[in-house]
């Protein structure tokens, strides 16, 4: 069963928004419309997709932390029963500080810049795990041992600013992991890393996830990661869910031209030699109004005038489970070639 069931979740700032891209003054923008996804626990969910496509604003939205001025938030989001998005203020803050956690894009906003980071660290430990002292002290240096920081007895009295911004990074990871969350949001957790320590931080919440039965929301738009960490797929674009499915369905039958194209962009070792990269052409800002058509038409290597004839819904054309919103779908030439014989 799940313990995270997110169903039809939107999320619409109202005009005059301050926040970085809000659109032109006295515009809404609909960030997140009607996106659905299940997380069970021990299960890492992937939410991918290029920037603004609405990845933080999800996130965001269920750890009940938008604004409630000039936002409003549609659906459902139930965490092991109970509904998110409907719960009083006080309650919500009640289970973010014992069940859900979330690691946030921006490190150095979600750290208290005047509180050195080992007492940031053991307060969590004492409030979660019951730890005080020298035995919160020893767990705190482990911790941030085990996400790469080195000489942590040195660190654990240091403040935010002396950190670099990875180091800040790992430790909110760490802080995360010492809560022992039931569910954990993690919003682009290793961006800012190098590959080594990347490896182990991933490595790390893979523990959490095998050996904790954490639930894991993985945020990012890294196809290594996804690759390296979840279980099941959400594609989005521009606030849709444009494909879903188990993460070897996906890679080896991405069906959603952007999610082919995603996949077609990054290098892979098992592409024959000297084949040229594929980079997905326009941005994110070339798109039409999901209520118009689709809104990659615009992009799309694939598009035909049906793709401009009201929004695509989620099918399965592919597979039981694999989703795809589109009219055309790329399907493997065989599947094409039937279809031709079949309409000739
Ligand atoms: N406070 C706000 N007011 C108005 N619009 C907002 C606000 N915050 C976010 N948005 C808009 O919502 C959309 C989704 O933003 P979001 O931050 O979720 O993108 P993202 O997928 O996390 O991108 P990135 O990969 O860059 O982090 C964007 O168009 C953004 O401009
Ligand atoms: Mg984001």
């Amino acid at each position: 069963m799940s313990l995270l069931s997110v169903d039809a979740l939107s999320v619409t700032f109202a005009g005059h928004g301050t926040g970085r891209g809000a659109g032109r003054a006295g515009r809404a923008t609909k960030a997140v419309d009607g996106v659905s996804f299940d997380v069970a626990e021990g299960q890492v969910v992937g939410l991918v997709g290029e920037s603004g496509c609405g990845k933080s604003v999800t996130a965001l939205a269920l750890m009940g932390l938008l604004p409630r001025k000039g936002v409003s938030v549609g659906g459902r989001a139930e965490f092991d029963g109970a509904d998110l998005l409907s719960m009083g203020e006080k309650k919500i803050r009640d289970l973010r500080g014992s069940q859900l956690a979330m690691i946030f894009q921006d490190p150095l906003s979600s750290l208290n810049p005047v509180v050195p980071i080992g007492v940031q660290v053991t307060e969590i430990l004492t409030r979660h795990r019951g730890l005080k002292g020298e035995a919160a002290r020893k767990e705190a240096a482990s911790l941030l041992d085990r996400v790469g920081i080195p000489d942590p007895d040195r660190r654990l009295k240091e403040y935010p600013h002396q950190l670099s911004g990875g180091m800040r990074q790992r430790a909110l990871i760490a802080m995360a992991v010492a809560c022992a969350p039931r569910l954990l949001i993690a919003d682009e957790p290793t961006t800012a890393l190098d590959v080594t320590i990347q490896a182990q931080i991933l490595e790390l919440l893979k523990e959490l996830v095998d050996q904790e039965g954490t639930a894991l929301l993985m945020i990012t738009h890294d196809l290594g990661v996804v690759a390296g960490l979840c279980d099941q797929v959400n594609v989005l674009y521009a606030g849709r869910a444009v494909e879903t499915a188990g993460r070897r369905e996906l890679f080896a039958h991405p069906t959603h031209p952007y999610a082919h194209g995603l996949l077609g962009s990054i290098p892979r070792l098992d592409a024959p030699r000297g084949e040229p990269l594929r980079p997905i052409r326009g941005s994110i800002n070339d798109k039409i109004a999901w209520a118009d058509g689709c809104a990659f038409a615009p992009r799309c290597d694939f598009y035909t005038l049906q793709c401009l004839t009201g929004t695509p819904e989620l099918t399965e054309p592919r597979a039981p489970g694999h989703q795809v919103r589109c009219v055309n779908p790329v399907l493997p030439a065989d599947r094409s070639a039937d279809a031709a014989e079949v309409s000739s």
